[in-house]
């Protein structure tokens, strides 16, 4: 069920850490924002700092590439793949009689759709880190309605998330989207995640937004339940390009809308 505006920021509590006064046109927006779930680590949020750059870095990079096994076993069980696989060293004895031949040619497809699983990742982390995330400070936090929040635990930076206006929303809508979501996998499952969504949809209700929407791909099964779960629905689906067409994944895009809105 689609949770009521109000109902959103239960957790909304103390003060945010890590402010620094009067610099960047999101941190005059205060949140308050403290969460922790009982016999777990406590975690806070906070906004994002230029020192927390190479560990933003690792986190996002970590969180996309955990998806390429997955990738893989996708690509394995499309019916093109199994197509090749029987076809290919079929064809290699019939041409040649060599069961050698055929042998490498089953390890020539497996290692060729090795590589294919890589690629969608590795290309949509290469052009994240060469626009929005080269510089997350000028990206993130230097223009109004936008932010970066990350999640500490134990000293250690855990979690991230940001949030940038769509450049063309549809007619009369202001629309807030949400990028890297991630969690460290030694720190999933106590809500931190939901956290740093919550504090995202806090901060795109108080600036005036009336969504936040998202593009995922279909292998990231956690985020979906996860948003779901907060009210999220799903609006679409497309491919990124032309990897993720080739390996058949799609971008699934949600949207959360305020009631109000
Ligand atoms: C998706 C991700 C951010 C979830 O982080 P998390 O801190 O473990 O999530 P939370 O503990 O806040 O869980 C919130 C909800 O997400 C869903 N969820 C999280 N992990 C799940 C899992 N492994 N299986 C099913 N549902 C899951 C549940 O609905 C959960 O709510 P519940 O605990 O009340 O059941 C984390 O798995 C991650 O970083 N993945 C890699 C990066 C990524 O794919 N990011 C998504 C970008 S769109």
């Amino acid at each position: 069920m689609r949770p009521e505006a109000d109902a959103l920021p239960d957790t909304l509590g103390c003060a945010v850490a890590g402010k620094v006064p009067g610099k960047y046109t999101c941190l005059t927006w205060m949140p308050r924002f403290e969460t922790q779930k009982f016999a777990m680590a406590p975690y806070h949020i906070r906004q994002y700092q230029d020192s927390d750059q190479k560990r933003v870095w690792d986190l996002f990079i970590r969180g996309m590439e955990e998806h390429i096994p997955a990738t893989f076993r996708h690509l394995l069980i499309l019916p093109r793949t199994l197509f090749l696989l029987l076809g290919l060293p079929l064809a290699m004895v019939l041409v040649s009689g060599s069961w050698l031949l055929a042998a490498m040619s089953i390890f020539f497809v497996l290692l060729l759709m090795k590589l294919l699983a890589r690629q969608p990742w590795k290309e949509y982390v290469a052009k994240c880190l060469h626009t929005d995330m080269a510089d997350i400070t000028k990206s993130y936090m230097s223009a109004r309605g936008s932010c970066f929040w990350v999640a500490e635990s134990g000293g250690e930076l855990v979690g991230t998330v940001g949030g940038l206006p769509v450049k063309d929303p549809p007619l009369g809508r202001k629309q807030l989207e949400l990028f890297h979501l991630s969690v460290s996998s030694q720190h999933r499952g106590q809500g931190i995640a939901k956290a740093l969504t919550r504090t995202l949809l806090q901060f795109a209700r108080d600036q005036g937004y009336s969504d936040v929407v998202l593009d995922t791909s279909i292998l990231q099964k956690s985020a979906h339940a996860l948003y779901m779960s907060m009210g999220f629905q799903k609006t679409g689906q497309y491919f990124m390009g032309a990897f993720w067409r080739l390996v058949d994944i799609p971008a699934i895009q949600f949207k959360h809308s305020f009631p109000s809105a």
